[in-house]
């Protein structure tokens, strides 16, 4: 029996154009014409797309089930409109060998409601110097390795991790922070850091993806580095897009900038520089968020908030932000693409209403966390 999708705004390759889908078993099937059993929904000139694709969320499980679960986790993903979440590291125990990502494998092949990637971590213990892993061992099962939450402070060590990675054709993923310097100028920690991390991309060609940028001065290197030829990409997050320190007073890393990055964030947007949106989802209770936690949740508020900054207000097109969100991310961790919408592929789709006017409510998150400075805040898109 297959299900079609009619009345919709589908968007194949880049575009959107009216039409339906069918979907059998879970795939994208070849249309044809309804058949008797067949069951027809009518999607009311809705955008049915590819589901979106985060590559940075932090799932707290296992070892912080007091913040998230893997079931909660994936839910708020699901109802943010995720079809796909890479996973970072900064667990307990931290996935830095086979067996102790294995935990971690075996909870999302319990409670996962949508696709889970983990990361591994660089260093062994995420200790962010030390000894590194055994990359060719985690490598199978994971999609790329980062020590998030905290930069690797050793230049040495994040040398040879290229080294390694370099020669296995494998993606490093950044967490630009000096921590030496950060207690006193996050702003230089993220810059000094953001030019190391490049500098050791092209020398090395291996591939590299910045988390979080969030100072102009980054998105100029990251440019520069594109120029010179490095393998690298970046990503930035809908809160640096959405806040300022002015406009809010809320702890988060990197912290949140100026208007003058805002706006050089949003410029690299436009001329492609930033590759990619992602959550940075980093769910923390609220006696957590008390004492000082840094993060903030962000998988069910994420399209709607990129949606009215990016399009309503900036006018761009909504095909770009579907890049964004979903195509060029799986593309970055050579994740499916889900652009084609062709018959056979997994029928990741989500089901999107522009029209919708919504006012976050933090308690009706389906995250276990409720830290969301946009309670309160009216969005467009849902
Ligand atoms: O604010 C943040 N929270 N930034 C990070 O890089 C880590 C994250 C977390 O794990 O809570």
């Amino acid at each position: 029996m297959k299900t079609f999708y009619t009345n919709a705004k589908i968007f194949r390759n880049g575009r959107f154009e009216p039409g339906l889908i069918a979907v059998e078993g879970g795939r994208i099937a070849a249309a044809g014409e309804p058949r008797p059993g067949d069951r027809v929904v009518d999607l009311g000139g809705r955008h049915l797309v590819p589901g979106l694709v985060d590559v940075h969320v932090h799932l707290r499980e296992p070892g912080f089930p007091q913040k998230e679960t893997i079931a909660t986790g994936t839910a708020a993903a699901a109802r943010g409109g995720y079809t796909t979440v890479c996973s970072m590291p900064n667990l307990n125990p931290a996935p830095d060998t086979p067996a102790t990502l294995g935990e971690q494998l075996e909870i999302i092949r319990r409670d996962a409601v949508v696709r889970v990637k983990p990361y591994g971590t660089i260093t062994m213990g995420q200790r962010g110097c030390g000894e590194l892993v055994d990359f060719a061992a985690l490598a199978p099962q994971v999609v790329g390795f980062s020590d998030d939450g905290r930069g690797v402070q050793s230049a040495a060590v994040m040398a040879k991790a290229f080294a390694v990675c370099s020669q296995r054709g494998l993606t490093l993923m950044s967490h630009a922070e000096d921590m030496d310097v950060s207690p006193w100028d996050y702003r230089l920690a993220e810059n000094l850091e953001t030019v190391r991390n490049l500098h050791l991309c092209g020398y090395y060609g291996a591939r590299l993806h910045l988390c979080h940028v969030s100072t102009k001065e980054a998105v100029e290197a990251v440019q520069q580095a594109k120029w010179a030829g490095a393998p690298v990409t970046c990503e930035v997050t809908p809160h640096h897009l959405w806040f300022t320190r002015d406009t809010l007073d809320y702890r988060v890393n990197p912290p949140l900038r100026e208007a003058a990055d805002v706006e050089a964030l949003v410029e690299g947007i436009r001329l492609g520089v930033v590759d990619a949106i992602a959550t940075d989802h980093a769910p923390h209770t609220a006696g957590e968020k008390a004492a000082g936690a840094a993060g903030m949740v962000g998988l069910e508020t994420a399209f709607a908030v990129c949606y009215t900054k990016l399009c309503v207000q900036q006018g761009l097109p909504l095909a770009r932000l579907q890049e964004l969100m979903s195509t060029a991310p799986a593309a970055i961790l050579g994740l499916e693409n889900k652009g084609g919408l062709a018959p056979g592929m997994d029928a990741d789709l989500v089901l999107v209403d522009l029209h919708a006017r919504w006012t976050v409510d933090a308690a009706r998150l389906h995250s276990k966390s409720k830290n969301s400075p946009y309670h309160g805040q009216e969005l467009r898109g849902q």
